[in-house]
């Protein structure tokens, strides 16, 4: 395979305009790449019993195979070490860890996110550990999920075994990714597993993910004393569609939900009253103790950053009398969501100014476009190359203008289950030939490469 040669950028960017520490990554997360879903002793997992449900993902797929990364995970580490990555951020099936019913957890399922975490110190990636990334065991959703607070107790149970095992080895922890798809899409509008259309759900099943992330924070510093403790938000600007006083309204409160409903309590300052308001009796049930337990002070703040939205007011749209509006005429990824740079460094900047945060790191940031492969077998994705540039850009605009960012994770090292569009979307900088499971590094996996190498200096 030719390497690509890197004379024609569009942006200058040098790994040498960031910190010398500067933690530089790849996101991937379990259900999304492990397969495996049967083996030495995973139980299925809500995602599981979504995607074999007719009509649940868009091409029928499921993540029995994914990219089999159970038995590839070592050609895996080595192409990401290859890249000259610092950091690979991962998460752990829970389903293998414990089945739901019995006390005991499965060793099998320990020694393999054992091996793996062996694997990547042995290559110089700093292992970050997501506990929770969608993939709740299916006996726990059938006693009745996220929505129970027994559920709380089982994820502490996990999270305690965990980071035993690995908390010798494994400093950086994340607690939860995006408690917002977990609870809203899982529960509000149906797209995710378990696939329930209800608000008061949703909004009980994300008071009790937090109250969850809230008390894990506490028994990883317990198990792991020199821990690192996260968790990862997707987090979007908002932005009205006009200038009318009511649409700018509107953003207030949109933005009272997506962002604020999620920062508000983390850092202490309770549910945002104007959601609260618009609620009304849907609100979730809150147990004496609970918010004190979500406002646990943190490490670090993980950030999702993606795209900004932009909405207009709505008056006859419950609870937020606000709807997300598509502009014509913006770029866009494949997926037809914005391409907006300059949305993470506004997105950053609110974050220093509104709260006392502390060290921020981008945890996910990535594109889906339609990849093409060449008859010389490359794949020039020159669009996700670009997206990763000017949002590497971004990030040092946002640092340059005080934003305490200390790292950045790609999403993702390999295409992989990309959920409700099955492996219709391709996020990777890597391909994946999902017929041989043959990985060929993108046009932009060769740039970040180049990049992380030093070749752009
Ligand atoms: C966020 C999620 O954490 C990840 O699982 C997903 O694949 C990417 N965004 C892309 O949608």
């Amino acid at each position: 395979m030719k390497t690509p040669i890197f004379k024609d950028l569009p942006m200058a960017i040098r790994r040498a305009d960031f910190a010398d520490d500067f933690v530089w990554g790849v996101s991937t997360s379990s259900y999304q790449i492990e397969g495996a879903a049967t083996l030495d002793g995973r139980v299925p997992s809500i995602w599981d019993t979504f995607s074999a449900t007719p009509g649940k993902v868009r091409d029928g797929s499921t993540g029995a195979v994914a990219c089999d990364h159970y038995h590839r995970w070592e050609q895996d580490l080595d192409l990401a070490q290859s890249m000259g990555l610092t950091a690979y951020r991962f998460s752990i099936a829970w389903p293998r860890i414990f089945n739901g019913r019995d006390a005991t957890p499965n060793a099998k399922g320990l020694e393999f996110y054992s091996k793996l975490v062996d694997g990547m110190l042995a290559r110089g990636l700093q292992p970050w550990c997501t506990l929770y990334h969608w993939d709740l065991p299916q006996t726990l959703q059938d006693q009745g999920g996220w929505a129970s607070r027994a559920t709380i107790d089982a994820f502490l149970q996990y999270v305690d075994v965990v980071t035993r095992h690995l908390g010798n080895r494994v400093r950086h922890w994340i607690t939860h990714n995006e408690p917002w798809c977990t609870a809203m899409h899982g529960n509000w509008d149906g797209m995710h597993a378990p696939g329930h259309r209800s608000l008061p759900l949703a909004l009980q099943v994300c008071h009790h993910v937090m109250v969850s992330h809230g008390r894990a924070v506490a028994l990883i510093r317990a198990n792991v004393p020199d821990a690192q403790v996260g968790i990862a938000l997707s987090l979007h600007p908002v932005h009205a569609a006009s200038s009318s006083a009511e649409d700018q309204a509107a953003v207030q409160r949109h933005d009272g939900l997506r962002n604020r409903w999620f920062l508000d309590p983390l850092y202490g300052r309770g549910y945002p009253a104007q959601v609260l308001e618009l609620v009304g009796d849907d609100a979730p049930h809150i147990e004496a103790g609970d918010m004190e337990a979500i406002a646990a002070p943190l490490d670090f703040l993980g950030v999702n950053y993606y795209f900004p939205e932009v909405v207009r007011d709505a008056p006859e749209q419950y609870p937020l009398r606000s709807a997300i509006v598509h502009p014509q005429g913006r770029e866009r990824t494949a997926f037809g969501w914005e391409v907006a740079p300059q949305g993470m460094v506004e997105l950053l900047a609110r974050i220093a100014r509104d709260y006392p945060a502390g060290p921020l790191y981008i945890t996910e940031n990535g594109s889906t476009y339609e990849d093409r492969v060449e008859a010389d077998g490359s794949i020039n994705d020159l669009q996700r190359r670009d997206y990763l540039i000017r949002h590497l850009a971004a990030m040092r605009t946002a640092i340059a203008s005080g934003a305490n960012i200390r790292g950045y994770f790609a999403w993702s090292l390999l295409d992989n289950f990309e959920w409700a569009e099955g492996y219709l979307r391709r996020f990777g900088l890597t391909y994946i030939d999902y017929a041989t499971q043959e990985r060929t590094l993108k046009h932009s996996g060769h740039w970040y490469s180049a990049f992380l190498h030093g070749a752009h200096n």
